[in-house]
């Protein structure tokens, strides 16, 4: 009687054991999801060129020589040279004046040769960053920085959104297409509720489909650094899609996701290893909670090259803007 016993318990470990092995969420390839964004976008660029306009610019301004900020321009001047766009990068000394960024800014606002214009952030600590992006002309301001583009946002309307709210946006369309679900009307956390990332997104995903700038209708919480950790968890476990963005390497675990649910990972972080070699994470600790979640997003590739196709997307319709 025991050996019986004990071979089924041996039999349900095994297959505890295989569940575990075998259960891995499906990943969200950014990447490849950006390429696909950005070979359509070429097309179309290509054919806005035929009709006889110039090809769309691009401007990107860098104040100091944060390496972090020199690499994700050059990130975003090859995407530019991949789809068609021209694009130039300016640096400026990371002791310049606000009003020394500002009258740069000015000239690139007056420049009918201008399309799009981005300030690299963070700008030094003795530069106010508002009111650098409030400088950026609203209709040239491809990130969605400007205190005119942020109010249409939470009114949904017509206006340059923030790229990585936008590519988040994207891979949750890509996920309901492929799960066959609709985020309208599920549960999704959202982690951090910084102006330019966790705030734009929440702004999207909560509000109404039937506007000017449509929304994904689904029951949002949007949780910080002040939210207690008891209640994060309780707050992700019960939630569809979890969406973190806050640099806090490691915060969303396992045991805090529901079985199957989708994960999004914004955060984007350099560490050092033991080994003593640099690498990217995210705020997902991606190798526990792939073990439970139906959907993730790695990093690096996941949402960062959504970003840099979003500002494409944004450069092109600044652009037409201006063509107007
Ligand atoms: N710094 C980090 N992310 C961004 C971004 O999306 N746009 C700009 N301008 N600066 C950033």
């Amino acid at each position: 009687m025991s050996i019986i016993f004990n071979r089924v318990k041996d039999l349900k470990q095994l297959i505890n054991l295989n569940n575990l092995r075998l259960f891995s969420a499906k990943l969200i390839d950014g990447k490849s999801i950006a390429k696909d964004i950005q070979n359509g976008l070429k097309l179309e660029i290509e054919e806005w060129v035929k009709i006889g306009h110039r090809a769309p610019t691009l401007h990107a301004i860098i104040i100091g020589d944060d390496p972090a900020s020199v690499t994700y321009v050059n990130k975003k001047m090859e995407a530019s040279k991949e789809v068609g766009i021209k694009s130039e990068r300016i640096y400026l000394p990371k002791t310049s004046t606000e009003e020394e960024i500002i009258k740069k800014i000015n000239e690139l606002n007056e420049n009918p040769q201008v399309d799009g214009i981005l300030v690299q952030l963070p700008v030094p600590e003795a530069v106010s960053e508002r009111n650098v992006c409030n400088a950026v002309d609203p209709k040239k301001d491809v990130d969605g920085f400007h205190i005119l583009n942020v109010g249409k946002l939470t009114l949904n309307m017509d206006c340059f959104v923030p790229c990585t709210a936008l590519g988040v946006i994207e891979l949750l369309k890509w996920f309901e297409e492929d799960s066959k679900t609709k985020i309208f009307g599920k549960n999704v956390v959202v982690c951090g509720r910084s102006k330019n990332v966790g705030l734009p997104i929440f702004n999207i995903l909560h509000s109404d489909a039937r506007y000017n700038l449509p929304g994904l209708e689904s029951t949002v919480t949007l949780c910080h650094r002040h939210t207690p950790k008891e209640q994060l968890e309780m707050f992700t476990k019960s939630a569809d899609v979890v969406i973190s963005a806050t640099g806090v390497v490691g915060l969303i675990k396992k045991e805090m996701i529901k079985k199957g649910a989708c994960v999004i990972d914004v955060g984007i972080t350099r560490i050092t290893t033991p080994e003593g070699k640099t690498k990217l994470v995210g705020d997902v600790d991606f190798n526990g909670v792939k073990e439970v979640a139906g959907y993730l997003t790695p990093v690096p590739g996941g949402v960062g090259p959504m970003t840099v196709a979003m500002l494409m997307r944004n450069t092109f319709k600044a652009a037409k803007l201006l063509a107007q």
